[in-house]
């Protein structure tokens, strides 16, 4: 009895990106020339004048606690931010300084969730909402959206799925895996629903910027106060400015919620790094042009990759219009014919992938979708078109 472990944590999954991206790093220290789509994280380094930041306080001593909710300057930059990007007015209480964009999320779920609470969950989904929910001790429930809806939910679905358990949405625009974005008109009937219905969402916007074309970011607490009022807005420095290893999210909430998140933090983390606190500062504060010139390289390769796939036999995707992936459907390989085996589901199909032809890909069973992969376009145009020339390979010998 005295060496029973807790059943929540022995119910989380452990992360298939993980285990694959593992898999693809042993062939690769093996000496084999693995093509890896399984990034989450921009190849780019930190711009230089982050670093610079970061350096500076090391050596100027800013290498102590600071208040567990992140520094003042800090959350005064990310209010500006909010307020010039988003449209958001929030005030520095109404910020928590996090240890990443996860770390800020699984704190929104500590905090406002009760047992048995149910999280309506859009499927497909980025594959640690649901293990985040669960262990709240809040219940995930699905709801889908079809390729034929650009895989995105409709506000009608969201008022479906809507129980008197129902605490709150979460929404992720841009989207990981699908790369897809929901529109002002989308976003304003969601919001509709979730006022008259009094439930809150976790508006998950880490890949604001990485906007490409036509379509642009809408922050869904921007539309009027009733939404502001239930909406957490999460985000973070990970993707857009190449500082996934340094760990800095935040969120922007009412008052309320701010303080039981601190409070939780102060007990769980204490602050976030100082030295990355400070960096962070200048991301957000220092010139732009870095972070630019990325989503700029990432635009090449998104629209390369998408035209590539696009011409292949038996795959298919629809155009990402955000973050670094292409959310591919591979249902007309299922059942395939493989060297007089049958391609049972995608786990198999992608170890087929890294075993034969040595490219990683992202089965996205764990996203809500068993039929479809996840190619990220976070590497070098030269590696994609090679991973890309392997994929057409094995395609034209089914
Ligand atoms: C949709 C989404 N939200 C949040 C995060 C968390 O980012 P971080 O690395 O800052 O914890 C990720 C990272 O993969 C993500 O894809």
């Amino acid at each position: 009895m005295a060496l029973t472990l807790s059943k929540k944590a022995m119910a989380v999954k452990a992360s298939s990106t993980l285990a694959i991206t593992a898999k693809a790093k042993e062939m690769k220290a093996n000496g084999i020339d693995v093509v890896g789509f399984g990034a989450g994280e921009p190849d780019f380094n930190t711009p230089e004048n982050v670093c610079g930041a970061a350096i500076e306080a090391i050596t100027s001593g800013f290498t102590k606690y600071t208040p567990a909710s992140g520094t003042m300057e800090l959350k005064e930059a990310v209010c500006d931010k909010f307020r010039e990007f988003n449209h958001l007015d929030y005030k520095p209480n109404q910020i928590v300084i996090s240890n990443g964009g996860k770390h800020s999320l699984s704190n929104v779920f500590d905090a406002i969730l009760n047992p048995g609470d149910e999280v309506i969950i859009p499927s497909p989904y980025w594959l640690s909402y649901p293990e985040m929910v669960k262990l709240s001790d809040g219940v995930p429930v699905y709801i889908v959206g079809p390729k034929a809806q650009g895989y995105k939910v409709t506000a009608k679905q969201v008022e479906e799925a809507i129980t008197d358990k129902t605490k709150a949405l979460i929404l992720n625009s841009p989207s990981n895996p699908t790369g897809m974005i929901y529109s002002e008109e989308e976003l304003r009937a969601i919001a509709d629903v979730v006022v008259k219905n009094d439930i809150m969402v976790v508006a998950d916007e880490m890949y604001e910027y990485l906007v490409y074309g036509e379509d642009k970011h809408v922050s869904i607490a921007s539309f009027n106060e009733e939404i502001y009022k239930r909406t957490i807005t999460c985000s973070g420095l990970s993707k857009s400015y190449a500082m996934t290893g340094w760990r800095i999210g935040y969120t922007g909430s009412s008052v309320e919620i701010a303080k039981l998140m601190s409070s939780i933090q102060s007990h769980a983390t204490s602050n976030p790094n100082s030295i990355a606190q400070k960096a962070a500062l200048e991301a957000l504060k220092g010139p732009q042009k870095d972070m630019e010139i990325m989503r700029v390289e990432f635009n090449k390769r998104r629209i390369y990759m998408y035209e590539r796939v696009s011409k292949m036999p038996y795959i298919s995707a629809l155009e990402p219009k955000g973050a670094f992936y292409l959310f591919v459907d591979v249902q007309d390989l299922m059942d395939k014919d493989y060297k007089g085996e049958k391609i049972a589901n995608t786990e198999r199909l992608a170890d087929i992938l890294l075993e034969d032809y040595s490219v990683a890909v992202v089965p996205c069973a764990d996203f809500g979708f068993p039929r479809n992969f996840r190619l990220s376009y976070a590497i070098s145009i030269e590696q994609i078109q090679k991973g890309l020339d392997r994929i057409e390979e094995f395609l034209k010998g089914l």
